[in-house]
């Protein structure tokens, strides 16, 4: 996310917990760094001041509600009229007219409860951040990831509004252009209080669609 952020010639804040700063010494010099748990409502303050854009990853670990204070601390500090972008599964629904895979329902329903039940990682916490963000009235985007794999980057994801589009069947998309799509959204006006969710352009189903036609 920072390299394509980079690349397009934004500055870039980034922030992350303290153990995590050392991932980020090839941006050294390029990027500043505010360590620190995004849930921390000043971390978030200190960092977001000024941005236009403001790209967060959702992620659902541990049982403190995480993700729900990250979210939340983004939107209450971001400037009015910065674009947010926010990171989460398939698994989300905005308007409950998503239509699932068996496995995505099956893996939901047993990693979530085994997960809770070790305290590792606890669902409801993304579930809840999301409502919060689709409730609020900044330009959000939260972008729903498929099945994740490594690679290099075959281009901008194809989206759609409701899993269960053919399009998207194949589930799975390379981290890098997750990433790419992320970045991408930050100046598409189309995608301004959209949840899209995306798969590999280069995936067995998006080639079976067809070229993009622009719109869902
Ligand atoms: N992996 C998949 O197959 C998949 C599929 C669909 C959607 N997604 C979505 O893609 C996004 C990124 O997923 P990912 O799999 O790349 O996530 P990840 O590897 O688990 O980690 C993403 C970030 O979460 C933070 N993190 C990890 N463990 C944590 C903990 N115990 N407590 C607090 N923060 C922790 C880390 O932040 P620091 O930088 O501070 O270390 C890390 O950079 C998420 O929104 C996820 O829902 C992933």
């Amino acid at each position: 996310m920072v390299r394509h952020a980079l690349d397009r010639r934004y500055e870039v804040v980034g922030v992350c917990r303290e153990r995590s700063v050392a991932k980020l010494d090839a941006y050294k010099g390029r990027i500043r760094v505010v360590p620190g748990a995004t849930d921390d409502r000043e971390v978030i303050r200190t960092a977001v001041a000024g941005c236009d854009g403001v790209l967060t990853v959702l992620v659902p670990w541990g049982v403190r509600r995480y993700a729900t204070g990250t979210a939340q601390a983004v939107l209450d500090h971001a400037r009015p009229g910065a674009r947010l972008v926010f990171s989460c599964g398939w698994h989300i629904t905005r308007d409950g007219k998503d239509v699932y895979p068996w496995r995505l329902r099956w893996f939901v329903k047993v990693f979530g409860w085994l997960a809770r039940l070790a305290r590792v990682a606890d669902l409801d916490d993304q579930v809840e951040a999301c409502r919060r963000v689709f409730a609020s009235d900044t330009l959000w985007t939260v972008v729903r990831g498929s099945d994740l794999e490594e690679g290099e980057s075959q281009g901008l994801p194809r989206w759609s509004r409701h899993v269960g589009d053919p399009v998207l069947a194949s589930n799975l998309t390379r981290r890098v252009d997750f990433a790419l799509f992320m970045v991408a959204a930050l100046t598409d006006g189309k995608l301004v209080r959209e949840a899209p969710a995306i798969v590999g352009c280069k995936s067995p189903s998006a080639l079976r669609a067809g070229p993009a036609a622009g719109a869902p």
